[in-house]
């Protein structure tokens, strides 16, 4: 018999992913998207295949209950992923509020078997001056973002249901970057696609090292994760330790186009955050740069993947290799030219 696995966020860059992922290799995928979704990065669900599309929202209990009816596998992959928004209320409601429910659907369900969560580099906190690892506990006297500090307090609420025996295997992916939708949290390809229509022209301030995982190497992690994560065990999915100055010299190399001349002081950058901030309030449309995007870029994310390597035979692959998918993969969208 299939099993049927539910994945929440399914709309989403990585969820969509995990999806198409999921569905080659035999399970029958029931999609947790909302009614306002765009639905471009699933599959069309078929009668009789596969794919079902349930409707729900996280933060409504009854719809999350009901969605998990007949699962055996959970990945709770929906969030709200964005630097900033007007409303930050809205972080807890749904990053918080949203595992919670996602647990006590489970506590009132008995047919799911494990729960993959999907947390974030961000709920570890920053490794200035090291490399981070699962031992690492947020240390909560600052955060950059509503968004940091919603997956931190999420991070500690599934750890808690892991020591009260919910199955729940979380997973902290880096950067993600790779081919899928766009999405904020795609902003590897945001980026790429601002500097090489001119509209970045330098680099973005200091450099500080993040973490890059590629979609798929992160979709392969959450695979593993749910056939062989140990409950309550802390799995970092994350890749190669690099700056964005990296990234856009790298993409200046595989696209044999010029490299950014100069540094854009993160002061500046800043201010044009907040520009783009009141501009927002205005137009409704969300910022690429806000205050608490520079906000991130003033520390380091640097982690290391070697539980995961171990445990989950997770590999991920190079910067450079995964830019030089993404690069072309762009530019056949139209997003970005180069010759
Ligand atoms: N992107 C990264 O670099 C990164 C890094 C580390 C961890 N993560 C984690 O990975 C997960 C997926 O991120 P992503 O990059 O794929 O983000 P994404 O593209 O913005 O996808 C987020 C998904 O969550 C859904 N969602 C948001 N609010 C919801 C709600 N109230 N009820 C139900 N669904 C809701 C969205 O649905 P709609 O389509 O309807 O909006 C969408 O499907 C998140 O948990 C995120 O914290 C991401």
């Amino acid at each position: 018999m299939k099993k049927v696995v539910l994945v929440t966020g399914a709309s989403g860059y990585l969820g969509g992913r995990l999806c198409h992922a999921l569905l080659n290799q035999g399970y029958f995928v029931k999609a947790f998207v909302r009614k306002t979704s765009d639905l471009s990065s699933l599959p069309p669900p078929t009668d009789g295949g596969s794919l079902q599309l349930v409707y729900g929202d996280v933060t409504d209990y009854p719809s999350l209950l009901e969605a998990f009816s007949g699962c055996h596998i959970v990945f709770h992959a929906a969030a709200l992923v964005e630097p900033w928004i007007p409303d930050p209320s809205k972080f807890p409601s749904v990053n918080v509020g949203g595992l919670r429910n996602v647990l006590k659907a489970y506590k009132e369900t008995n047919s799911v078997e494990k729960i993959v969560y999907t947390s974030s580099f961000f709920a570890l906190g920053p490794t200035d001056g090291h490399i981070g690892d699962e031992t690492q506990v947020h240390p909560a006297k600052f955060f950059c973002t509503e968004y940091e500090k919603s997956k931190a307090i999420a991070d500690k609420i599934a750890l808690e249901a892991a020591t009260e025996g919910v199955p729940i295997v979380p997973v902290y992916p880096g950067v993600i970057y790779g081919p899928g939708k766009v999405t904020t949290g795609n902003v590897v390809s945001l980026l790429l696609v601002e500097r090489f229509n001119g509209r970045l022209p330098g680099y973005l301030g200091a450099e500080k090292g993040f973490s890059f995982s590629h979609v798929d190497d992160v979709v392969q992690g959450h695979i593993a994760a749910m056939n062989k994560g140990r409950v309550g065990e802390r799995y970092l999915l994350t890749g190669e330790n690099a700056s964005f100055k990296d990234v856009f010299d790298l993409a200046a190399i595989i696209t044999n186009t010029g490299k950014p001349r100069f540094r854009i002081p993160l002061l500046l950058v800043e201010a044009y955050g907040w520009l783009s901030v009141l501009f927002s309030r205005i137009t409704g449309k969300l910022p690429l740069i806000s205050p608490p995007t520079v906000y991130v870029l003033r520390h380091q994310w640097a982690y290391t993947c070697e539980k995961a390597k171990l445990e989950l035979d997770y590999n991920p692959r190079s910067l450079k290799e995964g830019l030089t998918e993404v690069l072309p993969w762009l530019k056949s969208l139209g997003l970005i030219k180069y010759y």
